[in-house]
């Protein structure tokens, strides 16, 4: 049996390079060797955008799309949508009395979003408690492995906990613990160099961008401020140009070069900048080629995701059959076929 992978984007937004190298590469990687369920997380979404639910519907197919476009494959890989797998509802119903109310506000990745979407004293319970929604996620398709970024770590944590106590409370082992895996690098920052590529930031390159937009955005990006002239010398460190080249150039020998020029003095911000240019647009053309045929043909995409979504739910059942019998909850087959159990 191949060991099951899970993971899911909230579509709240067309996708990034921070996307591209912090999850969707490992995705390309790990469809090869293992079975793999891609979730677009629609309800999670709507915790902190119940008041603009057509802000994450609208997203749906365009995450689908970005999907699809870098190559991830619906022959290897079931790509779903969360909102229509019941399953999901249900089971964050049963884990959410083996959480406490405390645990839930010791998470740290929930505090900090609180924090920065300025919830205050109104937080919404379903924003609470998506983590225990995050767990059920995970183990609908009873997935061992979920490569996340390093955010994620405490939705792992939380789900491995909620795991155990299922496991030991209904002395069963239906449930199975589930390991992240971290991305192979560093956060990618936005291009004003904030350490994080967000919407609201208007900070973010995304794989949807045309040609002109991406060297629009390359252009404005943050570089050395006090390079002022050409023949100053620069820093590379916290100059997102060469962080960017760092991390998606091939030729590193010429990035060396490049940085060496530019510390020394006698390089210009443009010309590294249409090095860059020329590096992104190698890797997001094909991208944005596969994006124009995607865009033509929204019928194949929708039965895309129909599969997979159908996919997944058959998997859900099982999971809430096994989870249920553990339980000893009535199900309609195990109360048909067996009466006398829950007598
Ligand atoms: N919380 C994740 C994020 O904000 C998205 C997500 C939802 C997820 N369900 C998941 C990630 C299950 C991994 C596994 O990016």
């Amino acid at each position: 049996m191949k060991k099951v992978v899970l993971t899911g984007d909230r579509p709240s937004g067309p996708l990034h390079l921070g996307h591209y190298v912090g999850s969707l590469l490992s995705r390309l990687d790990l469809q090869e060797t293992l079975e793999q369920f891609v979730m677009i997380a629609d309800v999670q979404a709507l915790t902190d955008n119940y008041e603009n639910p057509k802000k994450v519907s609208s997203n749906i197919l365009q995450v689908a799309i970005d999907y699809l476009s870098v190559g991830i494959d619906p022959a290897k890989t079931a790509i779903c949508i969360q909102s229509m797998i019941p399953e999901i509802a249900e089971l964050t119903q049963f884990y959410l009395n083996l959480v406490t109310w405390n645990r839930l506000k010791h998470n740290p990745t929930v505090k900090q979003e609180i924090v920065q979407k300025g919830f205050e004293d109104s937080v919404p319970a379903g924003f609470m408690i998506y983590p225990v929604s995050q767990a059920a996620d995970i183990t609908f398709v009873r997935a061992t492995v979920v490569p996340v970024g390093e955010d994620q770590l405490p939705m792992i944590e939380q789900t491995n906990e909620i795991v155990r106590k299922f496991n030991r409370i209904y002395n069963t082992d239906v449930l199975l613990e589930a390991e992240a895996l971290l991305p192979k690098c560093p956060r990618l920052p936005g291009i004003d160099g904030k350490a994080k590529m967000s919407k609201s930031l208007g900070n973010g390159i995304y794989l949807k961008d045309s040609a002109d937009e991406l060297f629009k955005k390359i252009k404005q990006m943050y570089t050395d401020p006090s390079h002022l002239r050409v023949e100053d010398p620069g820093k590379v460190e916290g100059n997102m140009v060469f962080t960017y080249l760092d991390v998606f150039a091939k030729d590193k020998a010429k990035v060396e070069e490049l940085k060496a020029h530019y510390q020394r003095g006698g390089l210009g911000d443009m010309t590294v900048k249409k090095y860059l240019m020329e590096v992104l647009n190698e890797i997001l053309l094909p991208i944005r080629e596969r994006r124009a045929e995607l865009e033509k043909d929204i019928g194949y995409v929708i039965d895309v995701l129909k599969q997979g979504t159908q996919k997944a739910r058959e998997r859900g059942e099982e999971t809430i059959s096994l989870v249920k019998s553990a339980m000893s909850i009535c199900h309609e087959k195990q109360l048909l076929a067996h009466p006398s159990d829950f007598l």
